[in-house]
Formats: structure tokens, C-alpha cells, sequence
């Protein structure tokens, strides 16, 4: 039988790669840019599977230019660049990476709320510009984080990790989430349950852990904004369309809050301008999973669930199981 022909839109990393050249036939983007959509319509033509990232838009176009297609494996955990639905039209299995980037993710979250908080950049700014001229007593003070308010919106794993690490702050935890989660987890983790404007009118600190669906598409607007304090900081690494980026420009504006921390964003790559040159805010470029472990692992699912496939045994993380169990 001839191996499984598979277009990887990235080069990926060693150990999934020796994974994947082992028993099927790769092609791999090489390339430092993201494939163009009509190079990335023209590798798929022949294609048995298709590892993406969640730079790759997989719809019914993509799908069609695909006819010999059994698996799209993206290598994210958010899949809102993959339509799911016409994946399991065409019998496509669809897959993701959940669970090996909760912690990782967690991770970088308290990285921006502290660095927003503590004036990180502003303070390498000062060194580095060499007119530092010693310390003082009120240069480049921030907020508090231990024993303040923080407030998750959006309670899944990634929201429950970046919980886990408020302990030590000895911080007051509340959350949101459209399922309410079970009463051990919100006892082990001493979060308090509260509707979404609640948290947003008593939290310092808004994280933002929800995927982006339809119904979340800018869930953070200006009347969200407006119920947050003017001494409160918000911090996104979840999808951009999450949050209004020109309601968060007018907000800071306004000083109705006092500043936010960005990991991702509307359009990337593009960033709304009005929110490059502000000393209150920090923009990082997509990152919260980059550690090398992570991203590894991610890679590694999205190649185990390719050859689970081709070997006949369930990929184990598709979307759409379903697929598999029709004739
Ligand atoms: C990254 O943003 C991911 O969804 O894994």
C-alpha cells in the first residue's frame, strides 16, 4: 500500500517530524512566511491529510480543492480558522491540540499581568535609554497583584491554570464562564462564581480565556469596558475578535481603565495604531504557548492524530469524531 501523503504548512519540529517521515511521504512548508492561500490550495490537490496552523483558513473551498483529504490536523488549540461543520460534510476529520498548552498559556497570562502591572517595559525602557539617573522613590510606580481582585472570564482549562497560580498572590478569585464549573473545582480553587459584569465591575485584573465562537465575538465592547474600573487592567491571550480593539482605544482614551496587555489581536498581524504607542499597554505577537516543550507537543498531537488515522485507530483528538463511525 503507499504511504499517506501528507502537506505540513510548516516545517514543525524533529521528533514529530521523524514521526511523520517514518510512515508517510511529507511535503513541509519551509518557507519562514505563511504558505499563500493559492500555493496552499495547489499542495492540497493530491493530499491525503493536511497539518495547518491556525494561520490557514481550512473551509469549503480549501476542502474542495481537496478531494483525496481524510484529516485536517491544526496545530493550535482554537480551531475558529477551521469550519468544522463542512470538515464533517466531506468526511474530513478535523483535530486540535487541547491540553498540552494550559499551563504554558497560564504561564505568559501572568507574565502580562504582571509586566502591565509592575511597569516591566517602561522600566527596561529607562535602563536601556541610559537616562536612568538612580533610584527614587516614586519612579515608575505600579499596582499591587498580591491580595487584589482577579477575574477570569472564561473558566476552562487555560482559566482554571491561570487560577491555579493566584494562590500565591493571596488574591480574591472570581470568574465567569457560559457552564458554571462544578462546586469542587470553584472550592479547590476558591473561585467565586459571578455574572460576566460583575466580574468585570470588581476585578484589578480581567483575563480572558474564552474561544472565539460567534457568540463571543467582541464579548469585551465598550459596555464591558465601561463596567470595568479606572484603576483595572485587562489582559487577553485568548482570539483577538474576543475583544473590540477600537472600543479598548477609546477606553484608554477615556482612562476608563488603566491599561491592558494584548497577546492577540483582531487582524493579526495587524495591530489597531491607536494602541502602538501607548506606555500602558504591551503587545506581544501571539506567543502565550511559544515555549519550545509546548510547542513541540502540540506539533506531536497534531502528528499523532494524522497517523492514528492511516494505522486505523481513532485520532485522538479529532473535533468530529462522528465521521469516523459513518459508513
Ligand atoms: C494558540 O493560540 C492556540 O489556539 O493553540
Amino acid at each position: 500500500m503507499s504511504k499517506p501523503r501528507i502537506f505540513a504548512t510548516h516545517p514543525l519540529f524533529e521528533s514529530p517530524r521523524k514521526l511523520l517521515d517514518a510512515q508517510c511521504e511529507v511535503e513541509y512548508w519551509e518557507r519562514p512566511e505563511r504558505p499563500p492561500r493559492a500555493e496552499l490550495l495547489k499542495r492540497v490537490a493530491d493530499k491525503d491529510a493536511l497539518i495547518c496552523l491556525l494561520t490557514e483558513k481550512i473551509d469549503g473551498e480549501l476542502l474542495a480543492a481537496a478531494p483525496k483529504l481524510r484529516i485536517v490536523a491544526n496545530v493550535a488549540v482554537g480551531y475558529d480558522n477551521i469550519d468544522v461543520a463542512a470538515c464533517t460534510r466531506r468526511k474530513v476529520v478535523a483535530s486540535n491540540t487541547p491540553g498540552v498548552l494550559d499551563e504554558t498559556t497560564a504561564d505568559f497570562g501572568w507574565t502580562l499581568l504582571m509586566a502591565i502591572a509592575r511597569r516591566l517595559l517602561e522600566g527596561d525602557a529607562l535602563v536601556r535609554s541610559g537616562k536612568w539617573t538612580g533610584w527614587n522613590l516614586d519612579q515608575l510606580c505600579g499596582a499591587d497583584v498580591w491580595g487584589k481582585t482577579l477575574g477570569l472570564l472564561g473558566f476552562g482549562r487555560i482559566g482554571r491554570a491561570v487560577a491555579r497560580r493566584a494562590s500565591g498572590f493571596r488574591m480574591r478569585l472570581v470568574y465567569h464562564d457560559a457552564v458554571r464549573a462544578p462546586a469542587e473545582v470553584e472550592k479547590e480553587l476558591s473561585a467565586q462564581f459571578l455574572e460576566r459584569d460583575q466580574v468585570l465591575a470588581e476585578a484589578d485584573f480581567v483575563s480572558v480565556h474564552v474561544p472565539l465562537l460567534p457568540e463571543t465575538r467582541h464579548f469585551i465592547s465598550a459596555p464591558q469596558l465601561a463596567h470595568m474600573k479606572r484603576s483595572a487592567y485587562l489582559i487577553n491571550t485568548s482570539r483577538g475578535p474576543v475583544l473590540d480593539e477600537a472600543a479598548l482605544v477609546a477606553a484608554l482614551d477615556a482612562r476608563q481603565i488603566a491599561g491592558a496587555a494584548l497577546d492577540v489581536y483582531e487582524n493579526e498581524p495587524k495591530v489597531h495604531p491607536g494602541l502602538l504607542h501607548r506606555q500602558n499597554v504591551i503587545l506581544t505577537p501571539h506567543i502565550a504557548s511559544a515555549s519550545i516543550e509546548t510547542r513541540t507537543r502540540m506539533a506531536t498531537i497534531a502528528a499523532e492524530n494524522v497517523l492514528a488515522l492511516f494505522s486505523g485507530r481513532r485520532p485522538p483528538t479529532a473535533l468530529n469524531p462522528e465521521v469516523l463511525d459513518r459508513p
